[in-house]
């Protein structure tokens, strides 16, 4: 299967890898500074073409499986310009930075049938993985609550990289670029159905960005249970990514700094394998996790069974949904109502 990637800049690495442990044919590397791609050419050994513009590698490479992975500014007008063109793709996360965006490049994606997915990697974690199993089989019983705590630590070193990072149209801020991942497995636990969200941020500790640095949220889901969300880059140094979720028979806590670890598993009927799931401690070379890896193969898998990924653009336009709620419940000062008819990062601007 024939693979092309665009955005060749700090987690190109995890999809080269990806690429390779699936197989895939890397045909051709995309980057507007194309001496990045060419040095993640010469990083893995990969013996292909470079380019600086995206459409034409689309037109004279023609590969059946895309990875965007540029600033995230531009993510929605390549994914759209992916589907209108009938190239399969993955999209980086976050999949747009308005709903306008991503309903789109949903709307382009389903006229001309492509397979498209979202980078919400951490969906294959194993403990993400146990949890929802578990959720599946309905060991929790009743939903009561669920929490997702980021907190990570971003300096001044980390912004100061690109010209992109903390900016309201290219990026965002913690919740956006860190948190969203969390806010994405909280969602899809919890019962994907939100009705209202309350949301509060605030930029504290990092002047020279135009975002938030910190936010927290409360969210009302259709089903009754509640959520909470925080999302910081604001801890002296990297501390946790935490999701818990809270039902009448079970309770299960995953940790570690992204959500890998089972951190407490307890149900009321004990299977004989849950002692082994208490072991769980998934190791990865950095915060971005292994899921990379899992997800390629499901997207591969998608596009030869001619089905959408297991992460498709629903659940990343879901995920981008509630950041954005949060976002206007800061700017109006009230509790928002889902769905969100229409939000874009942008309208954030002068807001600290
Ligand atoms: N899934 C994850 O865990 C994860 C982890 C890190 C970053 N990300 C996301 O991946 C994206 C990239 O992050 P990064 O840290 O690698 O950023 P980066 O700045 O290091 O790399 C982005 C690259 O995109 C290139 N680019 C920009 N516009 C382009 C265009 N029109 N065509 C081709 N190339 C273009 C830039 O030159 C740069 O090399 C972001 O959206 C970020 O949110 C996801």
């Amino acid at each position: 299967m024939k693979y092309a990637l665009i955005g060749c800049g700090r987690v190109s690495g995890s999809h080269i890898k990806a690429a390779i442990n699936n197989n895939l044919e890397i045909v051709a590397l995309c980057d507007i500074v194309p001496e990045k791609a060419q040095a993640l050419a010469e990083k893995f050994g990969l013996e292909t073409k470079i380019y600086s513009d995206y459409k034409l590698m689309l037109s004279e490479m023609n590969p059946d499986f895309v990875a965007i992975a540029t600033i995230s500014g531009v993510h929605a007008e390549i994914a759209e310009y992916c589907a209108e063109s009938g190239f399969n793709f993955v999209v980086e996360k976050p999949m747009a930075m308005s709903m306008a965006e991503a309903d789109r490049v949903i709307a382009a994606a389903k006229k001309s049938g492509v397979i498209a997915g979202v980078c919400h990697q951490n969906r294959f974690n194993i403990a993400v993985q146990e949890m929802r199993n578990a959720l599946e089989e309905g060991r929790f019983g009743k939903l009561s609550h669920g929490n997702i705590n980021v907190r990570w630590c971003r300096d001044e070193s980390y912004y100061s990289q690109d010209d992109w990072r903390g900016k309201w149209e290219t990026d965002g801020g913690a919740l956006m670029n860190q948190c969203i991942h969390g806010i994405d497995l909280l969602r899809w636990m919890m019962g994907d159905e939100i009705e209202s969200v309350y949301g509060s941020t605030r930029n504290r500790q990092h002047s020279y960005i135009e975002a938030e640095d910190i936010g927290v949220a409360v969210v009302n889901f259709k089903n009754g249970a509640v959520g909470t969300i925080e999302g910081t880059v604001n801890t002296f140094e990297n501390l946790e990514e935490t999701l818990s979720v809270f039902g009448d028979k079970g309770m299960v806590r995953l940790g570690g700094m992204n959500a890998s670890t089972i951190d407490v598993w307890k149900f009321q009927d004990e299977f004989s394998d849950d002692e082994c799931k208490r072991e769980i401690e998934e190791k990865a070379p950095n915060v971005y996790g292994n899921g990379h890896t899992s997800l390629y193969m499901d997207v591969k898998k998608a596009i030869e069974e001619n089905r959408q990924p297991y992460v498709d653009l629903i659940a990343g336009k879901k995920a981008l949904e509630l950041v954005l709620a949060i976002y206007k419940s800061q700017l109006t000062g009230e509790k928002v109502t889902l769905p969100l008819e229409d939000f874009a990062s942008s309208q954030m601007k002068n807001i600290f």
